[in-house]
């Protein structure tokens, strides 16, 4: 059954849909953009993620889970496994897990790691471990609910069918997509939009009750609730599809990314009601922070040497290493990732 008659079905049985339900169906169910198609994370996919522009990613990361004497990593939404690879590399004797929800993401990381280590939940991880769990781009990808600000409190978006389309149908929102759109959407004017992220805070909750000790790192897009203000006017619920921006989410369900920016104030809120420790860097700041910089001068000299010697080839091989390097920390691109770290 493909997504769109899945969600027909669903509506004509259920009536309107929660927005989160849509956008779990057409990211993850039967036909569903992350269950079928190519892997999406690649060159030749939908969307080029840090760990796919440079293995110094993975490097840098693996150096910083170094510096914490970290014996077991798992990593939420592996991807092809471009993260876990420069990792290895450096960290062998590491024990390792991927989990992914993605079919043919998990037949990308049974390439990288046994096969026996690639799960498809959390479920199948040992109960409590002491390590990191790592997630990059996961997290603006779990289903969100939609509420819309009205001159006298919340609704929210549910989808229905209208003729041949999905429509947004508006609905009273339920109490806890008001109490979180109240504290962590911000100043919001009318018919502003707060993509309420529910699955992100409870995503957490999950990763902390794993974790002995250790920590979980979240490199994403997003920002504060404060820093997403001024985007409430229009929101920032979005679709990619490949490498461009792609159409309304409500068009072609199942053949489109669906993400939303992340609201690290309500991730960095959970922290604060375990009781554990959190930090919030920029993705510049903290791959700097780990040596990347210093790599980007080293290559850059490495660079010149080779071009003093005449060795062009080598030279623009050292040079396309560096520029994937630098893109890493590009202030208005990568770098201005967010990278959050919680201290368990
Ligand atoms: C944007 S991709 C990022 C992939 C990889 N981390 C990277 O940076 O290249 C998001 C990945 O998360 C996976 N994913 C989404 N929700 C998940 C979940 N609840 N558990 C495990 N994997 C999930 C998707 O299948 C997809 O492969």
């Amino acid at each position: 059954m493909s997504v769109t008659e899945t969600l027909r079905a669903t509506i004509a049985a259920e009536g309107p849909i929660r927005f989160e339900t849509f956008m779990d169906l057409a990211l993850y169910h039967e036909g569903g953009f992350f269950s079928t198609g190519p892997l999406r994370s690649s060159a030749t996919g939908d969307f080029l993620t840090s760990p796919e522009v440079s293995p110094w990613f993975g490097r840098t990361i693996g150096k910083y889970l170094a510096s914490k004497r970290i014996e077991t990593l798992v990593e939420v939404g592996a991807g092809s496994g471009s993260l876990l690879t420069p990792v290895l590399e450096d960290l062998p004797d590491i024990d390792v897990w991927a989990v992914e929800a993605s079919p043919m993401a998990r037949s990308s990381l049974e390439n990288v790691i046994p096969h026996d280590r690639v799960a498809d939940s959390f479920g199948r991880l040992p109960k409590r471990f002491s390590g990191a769990i790592v997630a990059n781009e996961l997290i603006d990808n779990l289903p969100v609910a939609l509420a819309i600000k009205t001159d006298d409190g919340w609704n929210e978006h549910y989808v229905g069918v209208e003729g041949d389309e999905f429509v947004m149908v508006e609905v009273p929102a339920r109490p806890d997509v008001v109490a979180w759109a109240d504290v962590y959407g911000g100043e919001v004017t009318v018919d502003g939009i707060v993509e309420v992220q529910l699955a992100a805070t409870s995503w957490l909750h999950r990763a902390i009750d794993r974790l002995e000790s250790g920590v979980v790192v979240l490199i994403d897009y997003g920002g504060t609730a404060e820093e997403l203000e001024p985007r409430r006017s229009q929101g920032t619920l979005r679709t990619y599809r490949g490498h461009h921006l792609g159409p309304d989410p409500l068009l072609e369900p199942g053949e489109t990314d669906i993400t939303v920016d992340v609201n690290f104030t309500a991730l960095l809120a959970v922290a604060a009601e375990r009781g554990v420790v959190a930090e919030l860097h920029r993705q510049d700041d903290f791959l700097s922070e780990w040596g990347l910089r210093d790599i980007v001068r080293e290559l850059k000299l490495k660079e010149l040497e080779m071009a003093r010697g005449g060795e062009t080839m080598s030279q623009l091989v050292v040079r396309s290493e560096r520029i994937d390097a630098e893109t890493l920390l590009h202030p208005r691109g990568l770098g201005d990732f967010r990278v959050l770290i919680v201290e368990i």
